[in-house]
């Protein structure tokens, strides 16, 4: 069973600017609940019980989500409102998790915000969650139960979540080089932000991993690639190299990856949670549509 899992709450929020310029990407609501509070019920529910979150210094409202001080608890004791009724995480089922917070102070990629995190995770197979990323069903643990397994089921050294995109975006995704036209494959290379001319597929990275702690030691040796950044495929694309037995999972069908991070789909996520999938909001939406298409 994988215990502990990290995820990274880093970068701009660039592409949602207004949106983004107080508020970290990650905590905008997607429904009832922020995006970042959908990752973590989805990670305890796959049987996480530590998790660590890598963020910037300019992202410190991040703890106050998990009210990790206990401030806003104790500021609720006295009101009329039940703690049990709000939907905050700290009266939830995972309110016990411990939560540890790994800073980066500077901003290299993807593969060295992982690296902060080297000294706050066990030396044991861990997940990796992309904080801007919702997997959809919200909250279900199906995919990453499944990336379980086959990690343990195939002693793999990593296991990448996979969803097809259209040739027109590998170019902004880690692209796959499978060695089978299956579900669950090995892989035989990985390639951050292919042109669609060079992508060997159109299986695209969907934000969540398992790996084991070995790939700590891959990202002290990778170099700045992409972009000049430290980027994790690099890393995992040396694990290959040296023999890594690194697996893909293509999403089940019915569930798919939603950038938080892109207005448009940050837009649909919210619309589709709040309306179609509320149960309060749905019966309403429905009648003013009617109304009013
Ligand atoms: C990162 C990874 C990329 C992956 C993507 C979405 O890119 O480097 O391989 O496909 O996340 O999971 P970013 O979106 O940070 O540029």
């Amino acid at each position: 069973m994988i215990d502990q899992a990290l995820i990274v709450v880093a970068g701009l929020g660039t592409r949602l600017l207004p949106l983004s310029a107080a508020i970290p990407k990650e905590l905008l609501p997607v429904g009832r609940k922020p995006g970042l509070q959908w990752i973590a019920e989805e990670l305890c529910q796959a049987g996480v019980r530590q998790l660590v979150l890598v963020t910037s210094p300019r992202k410190n409202q991040i703890a106050a989500l998990f009210d990790t001080d206990g401030s806003l608890r104790n500021a609720l004791a006295g009101s009329k409102t039940p703690l049990a009724a709000t939907g905050l995480w700290s009266a939830g089922p995972y309110a016990e998790t411990p939560i540890r917070i790994a800073w980066q102070h500077e901003q290299h990629g993807l593969g060295h915000a992982v690296l902060c995190a080297a000294d706050s995770v066990r030396p044991d197979p861990f997940i990796l969650a992309l904080g801007d990323t919702v997997i959809h069903p919200l909250g279900s643990a199906r995919l990453m139960r499944e990336m379980t397994e086959v990690f343990e089921a195939n002693t793999a050294d990593a296991v990448i979540a996979f969803q097809a995109v259209d040739s027109s975006a590998v170019s902004r995704y880690g692209i796959a080089d499978p060695d089978r036209d299956d579900r669950v494959f090995g892989l035989r290379d990985l390639i951050e932000k292919p042109s669609a001319a060079a992508a060997p597929s159109r299986l695209a990275v969907a934000a969540r991993y398992v790996f084991q702690p070995t790939i700590f030691d891959f990202l002290r040796r990778t170099e700045p690639g992409y972009g000049g950044e430290i980027q994790l495929t690099d890393a995992i694309r040396l694990m290959i190299r040296e023999g890594g037995r690194v697996m893909g999972v293509v999403l089940p069908r019915g569930e798919k990856r939603i950038d938080l991070g892109s207005y448009d789909d940050f837009a649909d996520a919210f619309i589709e949670q709040a309306f179609r999938d509320d149960p309060q909001l749905r019966a309403r939406w429905r009648e003013e549509l009617e109304r009013n298409p």
